[in-house]
């Protein structure tokens, strides 16, 4: 070993002890007789002290911070006055005897030490290998390798095994697209790269491995969002011969080990569970964030007893009308309110209409169509007190719930009512099996093709699929979508019902399932699982909303790996090798 102790494990006990210690320079003070130099590395700082007229050399005084050295020393009290009480190592410090450099550097194109510094993250990803080296970015690697800890442990204690599966195989569909991977020894034939390692976990468990779990890298090729990389990775359980409620007993003693033994955090379990239809009814979307009120109530039937047309005219249409009563939103600006008219236009709904009470006046741009009643009903349903904003939406459900859900999200955080340590678990159940894709008036599988459907609803397939609900479940943290899972469909017919009805034809469920249509008939135990998005659970774990923040080498929004300068070219030669011939090649600009 070159050192005999890490930067921050040396205490007071170690007084008179002669060390060896390495890293970085954090910083350094040349006060001409005295020179302090900061240590560093990710254990801790402690502070080197060296005596020009004991240890005088040009080495010493050409030291720069990020350079990496040696030093020998005697540890010693620090004189009263100079401690540092932000430290942990700051009642002490090393008496230099020898310093030796072992790596110079050039100067970091922005600061190490500084904590907080904002940085341009784009330069930030550029020299990942320095940002990195930041306190801020370094806790959260370490708090994720706690986290991956704590999983192996309970899951283990849980006789579950961890498996390893390929990452070259066939595209499973998990709803996005893939990414491809070309056979070199097979032209113009490719492997997918897994959006879950779904399928295999299934085929482990005709296998009989019974509880298997991995930490996977996940691959999807999706629309880029804040909480969303095209590489992430989950942690992937699936077990047999179980019922929900087994599963949602592992899934919840996991997350409570996680957030006790790495934040100190208390989470109350079990979890309660809404309907999938209740989330949607109150919160406009099946992500509720339950940290706050300010929930969508339903007031058509109240409206359409007003005289405003426009209401009226939509709800002959099919709207629906719903609001928010914002508390002591009366306040708000009329910039404010036209903010929140722009927000919702993106999400094609015309307008908002506001209605306010202040100093216990009733005032709206709609109020010479609302009768007493009218008003006496809205005060009553929506609970309106003075100073209170009611927001309203009228248009079709989908776009009612997308604006009123973003509008209340928006709120909720400008007035700081979102508190980053509230944790408010929820379990999402009985959701349907398939929604309606309407550009192509075909189904889509909600969850995945692969879930079950309630045995009750088993008749529904035939006649009116978009009826049947699924054994499908999600658990959403503060408005984030955590973990998905399911029960599966266990036998061949129903999983080749299913697959029929999502439109592939014989032909297609034999290319690309006939190995598992195949598997299945062969002793298939019951069993279902779940996946927790490991990278969105550390986001929470760490307060952050850039998912970035808790992958150690992360892409940009736009797929893009700014270190490496990757996707690139590749040559002639190696794409001829792979039978590929381009059709274009796009420029990107890395900066
Ligand atoms: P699902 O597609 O819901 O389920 O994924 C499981 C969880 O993974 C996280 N997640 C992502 N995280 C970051 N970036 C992404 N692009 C991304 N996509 C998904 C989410 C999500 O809840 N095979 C099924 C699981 C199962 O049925 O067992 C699956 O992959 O937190």
């Amino acid at each position: 070993m070159h050192r005999t102790h890490t930067c921050g494990e040396i205490t007071e006990n170690n007084i008179n002890l002669k060390v060896a210690l390495c890293g970085w320079v954090n910083k350094r003070r040349d006060f001409g007789k005295i020179i302090f130099i900061d240590l560093r590395d990710r254990f801790g700082l402690i502070q080197l002290v060296i005596d020009t007229e004991k240890l005088n050399s040009e080495e010493i005084k050409s030291l720069r911070n990020e350079w990496v050295i040696k030093s020998h020393g005697i540890v010693r009290k620090r004189s009263p006055g100079m401690e540092n009480r932000n430290l942990k190592t700051g009642n002490i410090e090393i008496d230099v005897l020898s310093i030796e450099i072992l790596s110079e550097s050039k100067t970091p194109p922005f600061s190490i030490f500084e904590d907080n510094t904002v940085t341009n993250e784009e330069l930030r990803l550029k020299y990942r290998f320095l940002d990195i080296r930041r306190k801020e970015i370094q806790e959260k690697i370490i708090l994720r390798s706690n986290v991956a800890f704590q999983v192996r442990k309970v899951l283990t204690e849980n006789n579950f095994i961890e498996v390893t599966t390929p990452v070259l195989c066939k595209s499973t569909p998990e709803g996005a697209r893939d990414y491809l991977v070309p056979s070199r020894l097979f032209g113009g034939n490719f492997y997918a790269l897994p959006q879950s390692p779904q399928l295999f976990k299934q085929l482990l468990m005709i296998g009989g491995i019974d509880r298997y779990f991995q930490l996977p890298i996940c691959f999807r090729d999706e629309d880029p969002r804040a909480d969303r990389q095209p590489e992430f990775t989950q942690i992937d359980i699936e077990m047999s011969f179980a019922e929900k409620e087994d599963l949602f007993k592992i899934a919840e003693s996991m997350v409570k080990e996680i957030f006790k033994n790495t934040i100190n955090e208390d989470v109350k379990i079990p979890i309660s569970k809404m309907f999938y239809h209740d989330a949607l009814e109150k919160y406009g979307t099946d992500k509720p964030d339950l940290r706050f009120g300010m929930e969508l109530i339903r007031i058509e039937d109240i409206l359409k007893k007003s005289t405003f047309q426009i209401f009226l005219d939509s709800l002959k249409e099919g709207a629906i009308i719903k609001a928010i009563n914002v508390k002591c939103g009366s306040n708000f600006s009329r910039k404010n309110l036209d903010e929140f008219t722009t927000i919702v236009k993106s999400f094609g709904l015309k307008g908002l209409t506001f209605i306010k009470k202040a100093q216990n006046e009733i005032s709206s741009s709609i109020l010479k169509f609302l009768d007493e009643k009218v008003i006496k009903d809205l005060e009553e349903r929506l609970q309106i007190e003075d100073g209170d904003l009611i927001i309203i939406a009228c248009d079709k459900e989908d776009i009612v719930n997308k604006s009123l859900d973003h509008l209340r999200r928006k709120i909720a955080k400008d007035k700081n009512l979102c508190k980053e340590d509230d944790f408010k678990f929820v379990w999402i159940v009985d959701f349907p099996l398939f929604e309606l894709d309407k550009e192509n008036n075909t189904l889509s599988a909600c969850h995945h093709p692969f879930t079950s459907p309630r045995e009750v609803d088993l008749k529904l397939l035939d006649s009116e699929p978009l009826k049947a609900k699924a054994e499908a479940y999600d658990l959403v943290l503060n408005g984030y979508e955590i973990a998905g899972g399911s029960k599966r469909i266990f036998r061949s017919d129903i999983q080749k019902k299913i697959f029929s009805l999502l439109n592939l034809t014989d032909n297609d469920i034999e290319e690309k399932f006939g190995f598992f249509i195949e598997a299945l008939k062969y002793g298939t135990p019951p069993h279902l699982g779940i996946a927790f998005g490991f990278d969105r659970l550390m986001m929470l774990l760490t307060k952050t909303e850039n998912i970035r923040d808790v992958i150690a080498f992360p892409k940009t929004l736009k797929g893009l790996d700014l270190m490496m300068n990757s996707p690139s070219f590749v040559n002639e030669k190696q794409l001829s090798e792979l039978s590929i011939k381009t059709t274009k090649q796009e420029d990107i600009h890395w900066q």
